[in-house]
């Protein structure tokens, strides 16, 4: 792991949007693993801004998020599909077609998970994989516990995840679906390059037992110690326990 100290969250974001640029540009062609919550919203705003000044061409960049929430359709304002729209994909020239995110409405949703594997393979794999840090340790949506070798696959949702991610959903724990669909830590490690962002002093702990903690299923954010290219990107607190 390559370790990044920023000195606030605003350095920290402007950093990966110049990381994920900077992909881009030099490859246009190449696929990248996106992610949502909080900590990307300032990270996708700055790189439209980006791809407005610079005319960064998204036309063949083909994008494959990490999860979505089952029972959620697109149009959804929670759902990760209309998170994705709303911050980052109408906002650069990427065709809808190129852009992927697993269907949390799908009929079967094992069977969607299945082909969401399968397609992310047949675009030759992911080249960036952009990640964030869940307060439990978990990535994409693979919560503690969940094996380290997992593809593609429907979760249930850690009561620290919905305790968490409450916020969104008028701080009901309730309303937040209790199942995910999420590319496995199996997957996430295939890519050729993985990209940590994490801020804030509510992740410190979780931060330390990441990086500096044994790998372990209890932590499966420890798992990108595996990773032959991770690069961390934190700001000063989020450091603060390393
Ligand atoms: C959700 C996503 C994760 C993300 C996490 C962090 O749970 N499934 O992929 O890493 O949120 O969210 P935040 O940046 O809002 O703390």
């Amino acid at each position: 792991m390559q370790i990044v100290i920023c000195s606030d969250a605003a350095q920290t974001r402007r950093l990966a949007a110049q990381v994920l640029a900077q992909q881009v540009k030099s490859k246009p062609t190449s696929v990248l693993g996106l992610a949502t919550g909080r900590t990307m919203e300032a990270i996708y705003a700055q790189l439209a801004e980006t791809a407005q000044q610079q005319a960064l061409d998204f036309s063949r960049v083909i994008t494959f998020n990490l999860d979505e929430y089952i029972g959620l359709t697109a149009d959804h304002p929670q759902s990760y599909r209309y998170y994705m729209q709303t911050h980052l994909f109408q906002r650069i020239n990427i065709p809808a077609a190129n852009t992927h995110v697993p269907d949390g409405a799908a009929a079967d949703v094992e069977a969607e998970a299945q082909s969401y594997e399968g397609r992310i393979s047949q675009a030759g794999g992911i080249d960036l994989q952009l990640l964030g840090l869940g307060e439990n340790g978990h990535i994409g949506f693979n919560e503690p516990l969940s094996a380290l070798n997992s593809r593609t696959h429907v979760v249930t949702l850690a009561q620290a995840t919905l305790k968490q991610n409450a916020e969104m959903f008028n701080n009901d724990m309730e309303q937040v679906p209790a199942r995910a669909l999420t590319m496995g830590t199996g997957t996430i490690l295939d890519s050729q390059e993985a990209l940590l962002v994490v801020t804030g002093a509510a992740k410190a702990d979780i931060v330390a037992r990441v990086i500096e903690g044994p790998v372990s299923a209890l932590v499966p954010g420890s798992a990108l110690q595996l990773h032959p290219h991770c690069l961390v990107l934190l700001d000063e607190a989020a450091a603060s326990r390393l």
